[in-house]
């Protein structure tokens, strides 16, 4: 059973700002659950979405991979079929817990975890790319240029899925999803002091998009047929072909 996320239940100014550091990686599976409105479903449509785009003989990326539940997705996907699925983050300790949970898998070489920043990632014959809530923490000015290289790395006809937190240029509309947010993690657990101090944690850490933006850069940069294909409260996932 995942492990219960307490971290910013004792008051710890230590804890500023927020990092996926060994700390949040034990409890990770059960912080991303509570705190991301749909997010089990975003992982059963990776699978499916993957069964319909993967391209026999290609690549699979899951960008920001943390402990490899979306590479999971990806994994039945692929199943007995030939290709290979690359798995890759920064964050040290996310990839060493995906090493020994997923060991026997590694050593068939079906599957790479890489400890490397999304900068420095060579993106190759891929049909199927997975971006799962992870855009959001990427430096704004380096965003489009990640997801060029995503296209440029990608096949002809492969699927972006791109799943991501965002704001909304309505202040009432912004407020009120902002409120079911908040009810949906205290719903899930949080106290309210919980909730304000991982806030405090993720300003400038998480910066959103609006939905709008994430489609016009989609369009500059090539792909199309972006669509919308799930939306929780502030949460969405667009796939896009290139
Ligand atoms: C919200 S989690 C992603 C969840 C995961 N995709 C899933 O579906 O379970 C964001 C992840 O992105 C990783 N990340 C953030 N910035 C990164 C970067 N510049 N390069 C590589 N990984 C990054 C973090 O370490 C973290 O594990």
């Amino acid at each position: 059973m995942a492990k219960r996320d307490n971290i910013f239940k004792a008051s710890n100014s230590n804890d500023l700002p927020f990092s996926f550091n060994e700390e949040v990686t034990e409890v990770f599976e059960d912080m991303i659950d509570r705190s991301v409105p749909g997010y089990k479903s975003s992982l059963k449509l990776i699978e499916n979405l993957g069964k319909n785009y993967y391209q026999n003989n290609s690549s699979c990326y899951d960008l920001g991979c943390s402990l490899g539940a979306s590479t999971l997705s990806l994994l039945k996907a692929v199943e007995e079929k030939d290709g290979q699925i690359y798995a890759v983050d920064n964050s040290k300790a996310m990839i060493s817990n995906c090493n020994s949970k997923f060991k026997n898998l590694t050593d068939s070489n079906k599957l790479d975890f890489i400890n490397q920043d999304l900068e420095d990632v060579e993106i190759k014959d891929a049909s199927v790319v997975v971006i799962n809530f992870v855009l959001q923490f990427i430096d704004s000015s380096k965003r489009e240029g990640l997801l060029e290289r995503v296209f440029c790395g990608m096949k002809k006809n492969g699927l972006l899925i791109l799943s991501e937190k965002t704001h909304f240029d309505n202040k009432y509309r912004n407020q009120a999803l902002f409120n079911l947010h908040h009810s949906f993690k205290f719903k899930n657990g949080y106290t309210k002091m919980e909730i304000s101090r991982k806030r405090d944690a993720l300003e400038g850490v998480l910066i959103t998009d609006l939905e709008k933006d994430h489609r016009q850069r989609l369009i500059k940069i090539g792909f199309r047929e972006i669509r919308k294909v799930m939306s929780n409260l502030n949460f969405f996932t667009l796939i896009a072909q290139k």
